[in-house]
């Protein structure tokens, strides 16, 4: 007999065989060596199991006519002592170590949020210090914070603010030398939130259509809880918010999306994909740029993710046709500063060289004089990539217009002095006519009164 008190443990746990039972969960208890077709009675802390339901897991549990093993379902810590099985003259005791994780919020969470995690033990004999190891849905350790451990029986955690993409699987590694204990839990997080990871830039030129979409994760990670959201439009940061849609999504994942507001031109894609939020802007404006918030809403917490419309346009002053020897600005403009890495850039297409003109850090225009016609082109440049870009053709007033208004004026004056001319003939004409015609008439008076003449005579 040994007087160390661990050194009796240990005897103890030779004597019984261990068995790791998890909360929530069912084990199976194995009574070693019993010979085929013996009858078992199983004793929990030398209660009877099955007579009339003396020990309190009686209705989880079941003896497996063929092996005889005992398996107890839907575990509960206070299930956790010593087991017994009786066979002739035989006993088998199994002492059942029951462990329980829980998570907070039963591990429905929003991005940002941080889960809890507590794990409690149980057994009839000293409760041994457990060394956790944490493993994420990638199979990554994690370090969590250890909160202070009131006793053995109880450790909490707290993990790191989650993401939407931590949502899976996770490993809670529990080990123990003394009773050697090596045992894995898994738990499932699931972190509703969009797959768009960070709140993105979309640009756009004007008139062109833009579709912004926001995918939802639900179906991803089976969130089997029902929610509501809405998608909010503002131009600037500091200017209200419209609310240009309203959306819910049921236990079961259907969602449905309302329309809250008339004045804006939106519409919604009918052949969008599954759990997004879509809106498309046709032909976009100018002044429809800004910011395009999607929100999420679940048991009164909340998660968004914005996308900023940033559009651009070019102009010209003063517009029209370019006549000869004369300039004009262009102007190429976007709806809000450019991130340092970007930057707009006019391009004159059919020049040699090619001229260019970039605008300056954080401005939201570049301006350029053009003296000659031709294709000009303004692209928003990001990382020495064009992403959006807009021409402008800079006509010259034709020369055949200049001649053809110096040709109006002269062929008028021509024209004129034609008429005038043509006037003043058959002015000329109509009074040799008119003169004419008086001779002729006095000729006639004289013929006639000479005719009286001659007749009288
Ligand atoms: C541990 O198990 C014992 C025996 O079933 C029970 O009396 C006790 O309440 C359990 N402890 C906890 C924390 O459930
Ligand atoms: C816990 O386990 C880890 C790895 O399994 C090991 O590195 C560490 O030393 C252990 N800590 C203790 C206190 O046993
Ligand atoms: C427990 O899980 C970890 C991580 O998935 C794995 O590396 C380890 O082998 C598992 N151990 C046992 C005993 O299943
Ligand atoms: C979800 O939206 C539809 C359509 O707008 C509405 O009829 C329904 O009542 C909403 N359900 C919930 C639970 O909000
Ligand atoms: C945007 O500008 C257009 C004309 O350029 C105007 O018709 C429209 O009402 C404006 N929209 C908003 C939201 O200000």
């Amino acid at each position: 007999y040994f007087s160390g008190g661990k050194v009796n443990v240990c005897l103890f746990w030779w004597q019984k065989e261990l068995q790791i039972g998890v909360a929530g969960q069912a084990v199976i208890l194995n009574c070693r060596g019993i010979p085929q077709g013996m009858g078992v009675t199983w004793k929990y802390s030398k209660a009877l199991i099955f007579s009339k339901g003396k020990a309190t897991m009686t209705d989880r549990s079941e003896i497996n006519p063929t092996s005889k093993h005992l398996k107890v379902m839907d575990l509960r810590l206070s299930d956790a002592g010593t087991y017994t099985c009786e066979y002739g003259s035989h006993t088998v005791s199994i002492s059942l170590h029951v462990f329980k994780l829980t998570i907070s919020l039963d591990g429905h969470f929003l991005p940002n949020e941080v889960p809890k995690l507590t794990l409690m033990q149980n057994s009839t004999h000293p409760l041994p210090n457990l060394n956790i190891t944490l493993f994420n849905n990638n199979n990554n350790i994690v370090r969590p914070k250890f909160l202070q451990n009131e006793t053995p029986q109880k450790y909490t955690l707290m993990l790191k603010q989650l993401e939407a993409t931590d949502s899976g699987t996770w490993m809670c590694h529990i080990r123990s030398d003394s009773p050697l204990i090596n045992q894995n839990i898994s738990f499932e997080l699931k972190v509703l939130g969009f797959q768009n990871l960070y709140s993105e830039r979309k640009y756009a030129t004007v008139d062109s259509t833009v579709i912004l979409s926001w995918h939802l994760n639900f179906q991803q990670i089976k969130w089997k809880e029902g929610f509501t959201g809405q998608m909010n439009w503002k131009q600037q940061e500091s200017a209200t918010a419209h609310e240009l849609l309203d959306f819910n999504v049921t236990a079961r994942g259907e969602q449905h999306e309302t329309k809250k507001i008339s004045r804006f031109r939106f519409e919604i894609p009918e052949s969008k994909p599954k759990s997004t939020i879509q809106v498309e802007l046709s032909k976009v404006h100018f002044n429809h740029s800004g910011q395009y918030q999607c929100q999420l809403a679940y048991n009164g917490r909340y998660t968004h993710n914005k996308i900023e419309l940033v559009v651009m346009k070019v102009s010209a002053d003063p517009v029209g046709p370019l006549s000869r020897g004369a300039e004009m600005t262009l102007i190429c403009q976007v709806s809000s500063p450019l991130p340092s890495n970007t930057h707009l850039l006019w391009k004159h297409m059919n020049g040699t060289p090619i001229d260019i003109k970039k605008s300056k850090q954080h401005a939201v225009k570049v301006e350029v004089k053009v003296s000659a016609a031709g294709v000009w082109s303004c692209h928003l440049i990001e990382d020495n990539d064009s992403k959006i870009s807009l021409n402008y053709i800079v006509e010259e007033a034709p020369v055949w217009l200049s001649y053809v208004v110096i040709g109006a004026s002269v062929g008028g004056s021509i024209l004129f002095f034609g008429l005038a001319c043509l006037c003043i003939i058959s002015g000329i004409s109509w009074q040799h006519r008119r003169q004419r015609a008086k001779r002729m008439i006095r000729a006639r008076q004289y013929l006639l009164e000479n005719k009286t003449c001659q007749c009288q005579q």
